[in-house]
Protein backbone atom coordinates (compact mmCIF):
# COMPACT_ATOMS: atom_id res chain seq x y z
CA UNK A 1 0.00 0.00 0.00
CA UNK A 2 1.53 3.09 -0.92
CA UNK A 3 2.22 5.59 1.86
CA UNK A 4 1.03 8.57 0.49
CA UNK A 5 -2.68 9.90 -0.06
CA UNK A 6 -3.96 12.17 -2.55
CA UNK A 7 -7.31 14.39 -2.49
CA UNK A 8 -8.47 15.79 -5.13
CA UNK A 9 -10.76 18.82 -4.39
CA UNK A 10 -13.83 19.96 -7.38
CA UNK A 11 -15.36 23.39 -6.46
CA UNK A 12 -18.38 24.37 -8.92
CA UNK A 13 -21.01 25.59 -6.44
CA UNK A 14 -21.39 28.81 -7.77
CA UNK A 15 -19.28 31.05 -10.64
CA UNK A 16 -15.91 29.81 -9.79
CA UNK A 17 -14.52 26.59 -11.20
CA UNK A 18 -11.40 25.19 -9.32
CA UNK A 19 -9.71 22.03 -8.95
CA UNK A 20 -6.58 21.22 -6.45
CA UNK A 21 -4.92 18.30 -5.28
CA UNK A 22 -3.30 18.18 -2.02
CA UNK A 23 -0.93 15.40 -0.61
CA UNK A 24 -2.91 14.19 3.21
CA UNK A 25 -0.48 15.26 5.82
CA UNK A 26 0.11 17.51 8.77
CA UNK A 27 -0.58 19.90 7.44
CA UNK A 28 -2.41 18.97 4.14
CA UNK A 29 0.36 20.29 1.37
CA UNK A 30 -1.56 21.66 -1.79
CA UNK A 31 0.33 20.50 -4.29
CA UNK A 32 -1.85 22.09 -6.98
CA UNK A 33 -4.63 24.61 -7.47
CA UNK A 34 -6.15 26.39 -10.45
CA UNK A 35 -9.42 28.27 -10.57
CA UNK A 36 -11.35 29.74 -13.70
CA UNK A 37 -13.24 32.66 -12.68
CA UNK A 38 -16.90 33.83 -14.83
CA UNK A 39 -16.40 37.17 -13.67
CA UNK A 40 -15.83 38.72 -17.30
CA UNK A 41 -18.98 36.60 -18.45
CA UNK A 42 -21.23 37.69 -15.42
CA UNK A 43 -20.13 41.24 -15.34
CA UNK A 44 -22.48 42.00 -18.26
CA UNK A 45 -25.93 40.34 -16.22
CA UNK A 46 -24.48 42.16 -13.03
CA UNK A 47 -24.23 39.01 -10.82
CA UNK A 48 -24.46 35.61 -10.81
CA UNK A 49 -27.46 33.84 -13.04
CA UNK A 50 -27.05 30.29 -12.97
CA UNK A 51 -27.58 28.26 -16.29
CA UNK A 52 -24.74 30.71 -17.69
CA UNK A 53 -22.95 29.45 -14.69
CA UNK A 54 -23.71 25.97 -15.06
CA UNK A 55 -22.33 26.47 -18.82
CA UNK A 56 -19.24 28.01 -17.80
CA UNK A 57 -18.55 25.02 -15.23
CA UNK A 58 -19.12 22.44 -18.33
CA UNK A 59 -17.06 24.45 -20.52
CA UNK A 60 -14.35 24.57 -18.18
CA UNK A 61 -13.93 22.11 -15.76
CA UNK A 62 -12.29 19.19 -17.95
CA UNK A 63 -9.42 21.82 -19.21
CA UNK A 64 -8.66 22.33 -15.48
CA UNK A 65 -8.91 18.76 -14.22
CA UNK A 66 -5.97 18.19 -17.22
CA UNK A 67 -3.81 21.06 -16.40
CA UNK A 68 -4.04 20.14 -12.81
CA UNK A 69 -2.91 16.69 -12.97
CA UNK A 70 -0.32 17.72 -15.61
CA UNK A 71 0.93 20.16 -13.67
CA UNK A 72 1.74 17.56 -10.95
CA UNK A 73 2.55 14.81 -13.17
CA UNK A 74 -0.28 13.06 -11.66
CA UNK A 75 -2.42 10.41 -13.11
CA UNK A 76 -6.71 10.11 -12.10
CA UNK A 77 -5.55 6.88 -11.22
CA UNK A 78 -3.18 7.77 -8.28
CA UNK A 79 -6.15 9.57 -6.59
CA UNK A 80 -7.05 8.25 -3.34
CA UNK A 81 -10.54 10.35 -2.58
CA UNK A 82 -12.36 13.15 -4.44
CA UNK A 83 -14.07 15.68 -2.36
CA UNK A 84 -16.24 17.70 -4.00
CA UNK A 85 -18.47 20.29 -3.37
CA UNK A 86 -21.90 18.89 -3.14
CA UNK A 87 -23.87 21.69 -0.51
CA UNK A 88 -25.46 24.51 -0.28
CA UNK A 89 -24.95 26.64 -3.70
CA UNK A 90 -26.84 26.66 -7.44
CA UNK A 91 -27.94 23.44 -8.40
CA UNK A 92 -26.88 23.74 -11.91
CA UNK A 93 -23.06 24.47 -10.69
CA UNK A 94 -22.99 21.72 -8.33
CA UNK A 95 -24.39 19.42 -10.73
CA UNK A 96 -21.52 19.95 -12.80
CA UNK A 97 -19.06 19.41 -10.27
CA UNK A 98 -21.12 16.57 -8.72
CA UNK A 99 -20.84 14.74 -11.92
CA UNK A 100 -17.31 15.18 -12.75
CA UNK A 101 -17.07 13.71 -9.87
CA UNK A 102 -18.87 10.65 -10.56
CA UNK A 103 -17.69 10.44 -14.14
CA UNK A 104 -13.55 9.82 -12.33
CA UNK A 105 -14.94 7.70 -10.12
CA UNK A 106 -16.93 5.14 -12.54
CA UNK A 107 -13.48 5.19 -14.48
CA UNK A 108 -11.26 4.68 -11.80
CA UNK A 109 -13.14 3.36 -8.45
CA UNK A 110 -12.53 6.09 -6.71
CA UNK A 111 -14.12 7.20 -3.11
CA UNK A 112 -16.00 10.17 -2.84
CA UNK A 113 -16.48 12.93 -0.07
CA UNK A 114 -19.65 14.93 -0.42
CA UNK A 115 -18.16 18.28 0.98
CA UNK A 116 -20.64 21.03 2.84
CA UNK A 117 -18.98 24.12 1.24
CA UNK A 118 -19.84 26.39 4.36
CA UNK A 119 -17.38 24.17 6.46
CA UNK A 120 -14.99 23.51 4.06
CA UNK A 121 -14.63 27.73 3.91
CA UNK A 122 -13.93 27.34 7.49
CA UNK A 123 -11.52 24.49 8.03
CA UNK A 124 -9.14 26.20 5.71
CA UNK A 125 -7.90 27.63 8.42
CA UNK A 126 -6.40 24.45 8.91
CA UNK A 127 -4.11 24.66 6.04
CA UNK A 128 -2.30 28.10 7.26
CA UNK A 129 -2.64 27.89 10.94
CA UNK A 130 -2.18 25.39 13.86
CA UNK A 131 -5.29 25.86 16.07
CA UNK A 132 -7.40 23.83 17.82
CA UNK A 133 -11.40 22.83 18.32
CA UNK A 134 -13.60 24.32 19.75
CA UNK A 135 -13.78 27.39 17.89
CA UNK A 136 -16.39 30.07 17.19
CA UNK A 137 -16.32 30.89 13.17
CA UNK A 138 -17.76 33.62 11.24
CA UNK A 139 -18.43 32.82 7.57
CA UNK A 140 -18.79 35.96 5.74
CA UNK A 141 -19.27 34.97 1.58
CA UNK A 142 -21.43 36.21 -0.99
CA UNK A 143 -24.47 34.10 -0.43
CA UNK A 144 -23.72 33.49 3.63
CA UNK A 145 -23.25 35.30 6.87
CA UNK A 146 -23.06 32.90 9.40
CA UNK A 147 -21.76 32.41 13.56
CA UNK A 148 -21.18 29.14 13.72
CA UNK A 149 -19.50 26.92 16.90
CA UNK A 150 -17.31 24.48 16.17
CA UNK A 151 -16.71 21.87 17.86
CA UNK A 152 -14.91 19.38 15.63
CA UNK A 153 -14.33 18.62 11.93
CA UNK A 154 -18.01 17.44 11.67
CA UNK A 155 -19.92 19.23 14.02
CA UNK A 156 -20.75 22.71 12.88
CA UNK A 157 -23.72 24.38 14.72
CA UNK A 158 -25.34 27.68 13.66
CA UNK A 159 -25.37 30.78 16.42
CA UNK A 160 -26.79 33.21 14.43
CA UNK A 161 -26.88 35.07 10.80
CA UNK A 162 -28.16 37.14 8.59
CA UNK A 163 -32.12 36.76 7.89
CA UNK A 164 -31.66 38.04 4.65
CA UNK A 165 -28.37 39.52 2.60
CA UNK A 166 -25.56 38.36 2.76
CA UNK A 167 -22.31 40.55 3.76
CA UNK A 168 -20.63 39.64 0.98
CA UNK A 169 -23.98 40.28 -1.03
CA UNK A 170 -24.38 43.89 0.74
CA UNK A 171 -21.13 44.44 -0.58
CA UNK A 172 -22.01 43.63 -4.64
CA UNK A 173 -25.28 45.45 -4.31
CA UNK A 174 -23.50 48.50 -3.23
CA UNK A 175 -21.12 48.21 -5.76
CA UNK A 176 -24.03 48.15 -8.48
CA UNK A 177 -25.64 51.07 -7.20
CA UNK A 178 -22.07 53.11 -6.93
CA UNK A 179 -21.60 51.89 -10.73
CA UNK A 180 -18.76 49.97 -9.82
CA UNK A 181 -19.23 46.30 -11.27
CA UNK A 182 -19.73 43.22 -10.22
CA UNK A 183 -18.09 41.84 -7.86
CA UNK A 184 -17.28 44.96 -6.04
CA UNK A 185 -16.27 43.96 -2.43
CA UNK A 186 -12.85 44.33 -3.07
CA UNK A 187 -13.50 47.85 -5.39
CA UNK A 188 -14.85 49.20 -2.35
CA UNK A 189 -12.45 47.61 0.26
CA UNK A 190 -9.16 49.62 -2.29
CA UNK A 191 -11.58 52.68 -2.27
CA UNK A 192 -12.81 52.78 1.20
CA UNK A 193 -9.27 53.13 2.06
CA UNK A 194 -9.19 56.95 0.74
CA UNK A 195 -12.14 57.86 2.72
CA UNK A 196 -13.30 58.73 5.83
CA UNK A 197 -15.72 55.98 7.43
CA UNK A 198 -17.41 58.63 9.40
CA UNK A 199 -18.41 60.93 7.05
CA UNK A 200 -21.97 59.41 6.43
CA UNK A 201 -23.50 57.49 8.64
CA UNK A 202 -25.25 54.30 7.04
CA UNK A 203 -27.63 51.86 9.03
CA UNK A 204 -26.83 48.80 10.92
CA UNK A 205 -29.49 47.02 11.03
CA UNK A 206 -31.28 44.74 14.16
CA UNK A 207 -28.82 46.73 15.62
CA UNK A 208 -30.91 46.58 18.71
CA UNK A 209 -32.30 43.10 18.38
CA UNK A 210 -29.79 41.95 21.44
CA UNK A 211 -28.62 38.40 19.25
CA UNK A 212 -26.41 37.73 16.63
CA UNK A 213 -29.17 37.91 14.10
CA UNK A 214 -27.83 40.44 10.94
CA UNK A 215 -30.06 42.44 8.38
CA UNK A 216 -28.21 43.81 5.90
CA UNK A 217 -30.99 44.55 2.83
CA UNK A 218 -32.08 48.21 4.84
CA UNK A 219 -28.43 49.10 3.99
CA UNK A 220 -28.42 48.88 0.74
CA UNK A 221 -31.77 51.09 0.40
CA UNK A 222 -30.09 53.49 2.39
CA UNK A 223 -27.54 53.40 -0.29
CA UNK A 224 -30.06 53.74 -2.85
CA UNK A 225 -32.02 56.39 -1.16
CA UNK A 226 -28.55 58.57 -0.35
CA UNK A 227 -27.33 58.42 -3.75
CA UNK A 228 -30.26 59.35 -5.63
CA UNK A 229 -30.71 62.58 -3.19
CA UNK A 230 -26.67 63.19 -4.07
CA UNK A 231 -26.33 62.72 -7.73
CA UNK A 232 -23.07 65.03 -7.48
CA UNK A 233 -21.18 62.26 -5.54
CA UNK A 234 -21.43 59.66 -8.25
CA UNK A 235 -20.97 62.09 -10.94
CA UNK A 236 -17.37 61.97 -9.02
CA UNK A 237 -16.67 58.16 -9.36
CA UNK A 238 -13.10 57.67 -10.19
CA UNK A 239 -11.99 56.27 -13.43
CA UNK A 240 -9.19 54.38 -12.22
CA UNK A 241 -11.02 52.40 -9.49
CA UNK A 242 -7.41 51.55 -8.22
CA UNK A 243 -5.52 54.59 -7.63
CA UNK A 244 -6.75 57.66 -5.79
CA UNK A 245 -8.02 60.69 -8.10
CA UNK A 246 -8.81 64.61 -7.14
CA UNK A 247 -12.37 65.74 -7.13
CA UNK A 248 -13.22 62.15 -5.80
CA UNK A 249 -13.32 62.72 -2.08
CA UNK A 250 -16.50 62.37 -1.11
CA UNK A 251 -17.11 59.27 -3.69
CA UNK A 252 -14.25 57.70 -1.24
CA UNK A 253 -15.90 58.82 1.80
CA UNK A 254 -19.23 56.93 1.05
CA UNK A 255 -17.41 53.72 -0.23
CA UNK A 256 -15.29 53.86 3.13
CA UNK A 257 -18.95 54.60 5.13
CA UNK A 258 -21.05 51.93 3.67
CA UNK A 259 -17.85 49.80 4.47
CA UNK A 260 -18.03 50.76 7.87
CA UNK A 261 -21.36 49.99 8.23
CA UNK A 262 -20.92 46.35 6.90
CA UNK A 263 -17.97 45.68 9.25
CA UNK A 264 -19.71 47.31 12.35
CA UNK A 265 -22.62 45.34 12.11
CA UNK A 266 -20.62 41.91 12.07
CA UNK A 267 -18.52 43.11 14.81
CA UNK A 268 -21.48 43.80 16.71
CA UNK A 269 -23.49 40.77 16.16
CA UNK A 270 -19.99 38.98 17.02
CA UNK A 271 -20.05 40.14 20.74
CA UNK A 272 -23.57 38.20 20.74
CA UNK A 273 -22.07 35.46 19.23
CA UNK A 274 -19.31 35.01 21.43
CA UNK A 275 -22.11 35.40 24.56
CA UNK A 276 -23.33 32.37 23.00
CA UNK A 277 -20.50 30.32 22.43
CA UNK A 278 -19.28 30.70 26.01
CA UNK A 279 -22.69 30.03 27.25
CA UNK A 280 -22.64 26.98 25.38
CA UNK A 281 -19.15 26.05 26.87
CA UNK A 282 -19.62 27.39 30.02
CA UNK A 283 -16.77 29.64 29.82
CA UNK A 284 -15.30 33.52 30.10
CA UNK A 285 -12.40 33.46 28.79
CA UNK A 286 -12.47 34.71 24.87
CA UNK A 287 -12.75 31.57 22.42
CA UNK A 288 -10.61 31.06 19.46
CA UNK A 289 -12.25 33.17 16.12
CA UNK A 290 -11.84 31.79 12.53
CA UNK A 291 -13.03 33.87 10.08
CA UNK A 292 -13.52 32.43 6.49
CA UNK A 293 -15.36 33.31 3.30
CA UNK A 294 -15.37 35.75 0.79
CA UNK A 295 -15.29 38.96 2.96
CA UNK A 296 -12.48 37.54 5.03
CA UNK A 297 -9.89 39.09 2.09
CA UNK A 298 -11.62 42.59 3.72
CA UNK A 299 -8.56 44.64 5.11
CA UNK A 300 -11.12 46.48 7.11
CA UNK A 301 -12.34 43.47 9.39
CA UNK A 302 -8.89 41.77 9.38
CA UNK A 303 -7.72 44.89 10.64
CA UNK A 304 -10.69 45.62 13.06
CA UNK A 305 -11.24 42.37 13.88
CA UNK A 306 -8.02 40.95 14.73
CA UNK A 307 -7.20 44.22 17.13
CA UNK A 308 -10.49 43.38 18.89
CA UNK A 309 -9.71 39.63 19.45
CA UNK A 310 -6.10 38.41 19.93
CA UNK A 311 -7.24 35.06 19.73
CA UNK A 312 -8.58 35.51 15.99
CA UNK A 313 -7.43 33.68 12.85
CA UNK A 314 -8.40 34.57 9.25
CA UNK A 315 -8.18 32.01 5.93
CA UNK A 316 -4.91 33.08 3.98
CA UNK A 317 -6.77 34.95 1.59
CA UNK A 318 -5.47 32.98 -1.46
CA UNK A 319 -7.86 29.93 0.23
CA UNK A 320 -10.83 32.59 0.98
CA UNK A 321 -12.63 32.95 -1.94
CA UNK A 322 -14.37 29.95 -3.59
CA UNK A 323 -11.21 27.60 -4.42
CA UNK A 324 -10.78 23.73 -4.62
CA UNK A 325 -7.89 23.48 -1.99
CA UNK A 326 -10.35 24.00 0.58
CA UNK A 327 -12.80 21.33 -0.40
CA UNK A 328 -9.57 18.65 -1.12
CA UNK A 329 -8.73 20.17 2.40
CA UNK A 330 -11.83 19.17 4.01
CA UNK A 331 -11.77 15.87 1.97
CA UNK A 332 -8.53 15.19 4.20
CA UNK A 333 -9.73 16.24 7.38
CA UNK A 334 -12.73 13.57 7.11
CA UNK A 335 -11.17 10.96 5.25
CA UNK A 336 -12.79 8.27 7.15
CA UNK A 337 -16.26 9.54 6.17
CA UNK A 338 -15.48 8.46 2.18
CA UNK A 339 -18.15 7.28 0.73
CA UNK A 340 -16.52 4.19 -1.59
CA UNK A 341 -17.34 3.08 -4.85
CA UNK A 342 -20.03 1.79 -6.35
CA UNK A 343 -22.14 3.28 -3.72
CA UNK A 344 -20.78 6.89 -3.78
CA UNK A 345 -22.38 6.63 -7.37
CA UNK A 346 -25.63 7.87 -5.61
CA UNK A 347 -24.52 10.77 -4.92
CA UNK A 348 -26.51 14.01 -5.06
CA UNK A 349 -26.17 17.76 -5.31
CA UNK A 350 -28.26 19.72 -2.85
CA UNK A 351 -28.55 23.49 -3.26
CA UNK A 352 -30.38 24.50 0.21
CA UNK A 353 -28.95 26.71 3.27
CA UNK A 354 -28.76 24.78 6.23
CA UNK A 355 -30.37 26.36 9.17
CA UNK A 356 -29.86 25.28 12.96
CA UNK A 357 -27.66 22.31 13.79
CA UNK A 358 -27.51 19.57 10.72
O1 LIG B 1 -16.68 32.98 -0.64
P1 LIG B 1 -16.91 33.63 -1.96
O2 LIG B 1 -15.83 33.56 -2.99
O3 LIG B 1 -18.19 33.09 -2.66
C1 LIG B 1 -19.31 32.62 -2.00
O4 LIG B 1 -19.28 31.47 -1.49
O5 LIG B 1 -20.27 33.41 -1.95
O6 LIG B 1 -17.25 35.16 -1.65
C2 LIG B 1 -17.47 36.09 -2.66
C3 LIG B 1 -17.82 37.41 -2.01
C4 LIG B 1 -18.29 38.47 -3.00
O7 LIG B 1 -19.49 39.02 -2.51
C5 LIG B 1 -17.17 39.50 -3.00
O8 LIG B 1 -17.59 40.82 -3.28
C6 LIG B 1 -16.64 39.37 -1.59
O9 LIG B 1 -16.67 37.97 -1.34
N1 LIG B 1 -15.28 39.88 -1.41
C7 LIG B 1 -14.98 40.95 -0.63
C8 LIG B 1 -13.60 41.17 -0.76
N2 LIG B 1 -13.09 40.21 -1.61
C9 LIG B 1 -14.14 39.43 -1.99
N3 LIG B 1 -15.78 41.71 0.14
C10 LIG B 1 -15.18 42.73 0.81
N4 LIG B 1 -13.86 43.01 0.73
C11 LIG B 1 -13.03 42.26 -0.03
N5 LIG B 1 -11.71 42.55 -0.09
ZN1 LIG C 1 -18.05 30.29 -0.88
Amino acid sequence: MKDKKYILGIETSCDDTSIAIIEKGNPNKVLTHITAGQEDSLRVWGGVVPEIAARNHLDKILPLLKASFEDIKLSPKDIDLIAVTSSPGLLGPLLTGVNAAKTLSLKFETPILPVHHLYAHLEAIHLTETISYPYLGLLVSGGHSLFYSVANSKDFEILGGTIDDASGEAFDKGGKLLGLGYPAGHIIDKLAKFGDPSKFEFPIGLKSSGNSQLSFSGLKTALRNFLESHPEILAKKPTQYLDKEEGSKEFYDVCASYQNAIISALMLKLRYAIKSFNEKYLSSAPPIIVVGGGVACNSHLRATLSNKYKNSFFVAPEYCSDNGAMIANYGAMNFDSKIDFPECLSLDARSRVDRGKD
